[in-house]
């Protein structure tokens, strides 16, 4: 039986024995808006942060690149803010960051209403979404993407987390953010690479969830990938109602069948096993998605694509979508050892996400550890024979 308590009297005759349920429920919501150049932001910025203090938090380049001016305006606007920052890259997603943070946290005047504004890229916005979660049990926190992977994807849907050695984003949480501020002016200091990356994650939202997107991206990279101000803004808008869509079904990942995960679970074994930084994250889903075919007939981690079958634009841009086109070299064993380490995570199952035609996907879940080790026999094949010069029958290696 289950008894829900009301009153003292109550609890005094109760049977102690008698199971109590407790329950707690939350709802978030949080306002994204997307915008093309600082005074815009700022004044977004400064709405949603109504006069509270800030904690602004980003990386050293973004700092030296907008986050400095950024925080010049907000105090120019008459805000009380404190901020700090942390070397550039994935090796910075990091449990030594995040505790570097929390000891800066503790040592300003911040209080528990206050506000962490993470500025930058998707290390920035994971790390310090995942210190405000932590911090007095939680800070409010407004993301301010600058990388067009952050505007596309990490600044939306709450996943926090830091890396671990065994396995990428292994400590996190989920906390949503207070709002989303995305300028995308940022991006016109971002390298042709990191806008590729972005487009990595725009391009799997087109694909698993909205042909329109997928077309606006084959008939706009171009303008895209010369920071078109306007192309930007309807890409990161578009990306943004298609992300939010998709997370709204399934905030919190009770389903693990999740088509967002398209290109990522290959993806985060290529980050894990190559050291988190030599591959970037959209080049490591680029390849993901490339090797996720949906016969089955592929090899998984062969990365061989086949023109066939490939309608994907992220080769057209210049994404890798093989091996060969990877910027470092791939260890089979540390990607073997990274897979089986999502596979423990995963509740004993390797997922991969298929799709089967523009806008739908299906999961596949029993592929089996011989499957993944032929996979990887093929990739050192194909690897040994590149290097001979050789390219056997039928393969196409680019
Ligand atoms: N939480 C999520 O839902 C989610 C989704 C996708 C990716 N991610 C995570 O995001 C991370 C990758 O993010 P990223 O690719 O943005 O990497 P990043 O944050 O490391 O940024 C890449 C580089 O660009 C620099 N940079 C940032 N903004 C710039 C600008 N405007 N001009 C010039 N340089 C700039 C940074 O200093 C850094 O050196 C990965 O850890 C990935 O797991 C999270
Ligand atoms: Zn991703």
């Amino acid at each position: 039986m289950t008894t829900y308590i009301q009153t003292s009297e109550q609890f005094i005759r109760q049977d102690p024995e008698v199971e109590i349920i407790a329950s707690a429920q939350r709802r978030d919501e949080y306002p994204i808006f997307v915008c093309q150049d600082e005074s815009a932001a700022v004044r977004r910025l400064c709405g949603e942060i109504a006069g509270r203090r800030v904690a602004l938090i980003t990386d050293d380049s973004v700092a030296r690149l907008h986050a400095g001016r950024l925080a010049h305006r907000l105090v120019e606007a008459g805000l009380n803010v404190a901020m700090t920052s942390f070397p550039a890259g994935e090796a910075s997603k990091s449990l030594k960051t995040a505790s570097e943070l929390l000891d800066w946290l503790a040592g300003t005047a911040l209080v528990r209403r206050d506000i962490v504004l993470a500025v930058g890229g998707g290390v920035v916005i994971d790390t310090v979404g995942w210190v405000a979660s932590a911090y007095m049990r939680g800070m409010p926190y407004i993301n301010v993407p600058t990388t067009l992977l952050a505007h596309v994807d990490a600044a939306l849907g709450g996943k926090v987390a830091v890396n671990h050695a065994t396995a990428k984003n292994l400590i996190g949480a989920f906390y949503q953010p207070k709002a989303v501020i995305s300028n995308v002016g940022y991006l016109s200091t971002l390298d042709g690479r990191h806008l590729r990356a972005g487009l990595a994650e725009a391009i799997k939202k087109g694909i698993i969830g909205s042909p329109e997107l997928f077309e606006f991206i084959e008939r706009k990279h171009a303008d895209i990938l010369t920071g078109d101000l306007l192309a930007c803004a309807q890409l990161v808008h578009g990306a943004s109602v298609i992300k939010c869509s998709l997370i709204a079904k399934d905030p919190y990942e009770d389903d693990l069948q999740r088509p967002l995960n398209f290109g990522h679970t290959i993806g985060h074994a290529v980050e894990t096993a190559t050291g988190y930084g030599p591959v970037l994250h959209g080049e490591a889903v680029a390849l993901g998605m490339a090797c996720a075919r949906p016969d089955r007939r592929a090899p998984w981690l062969a990365g061989h694509g086949d023109p066939a079958t490939d309608h994907q634009p992220a080769r057209t841009v210049g994404l890798p979508t093989t091996l060969a086109s990877l910027p470092v070299a791939l260890d089979p064993d540390r990607t073997v050892a990274a897979l089986r380490q999502i596979r423990k995570i995963r509740d004993g199952r390797l997922r991969f996400v298929l799709p089967v035609g523009l806008g739908k996907t299906v999961i596949v879940d029993d592929v089996t550890e011989e499957e993944i080790h032929a996979a990887v026999r093929a990739a050192r094949a194909s690897r040994a024979s590149r290097a001979s010069g050789s390219t056997r029958a039928g393969q196409q290696l680019r």
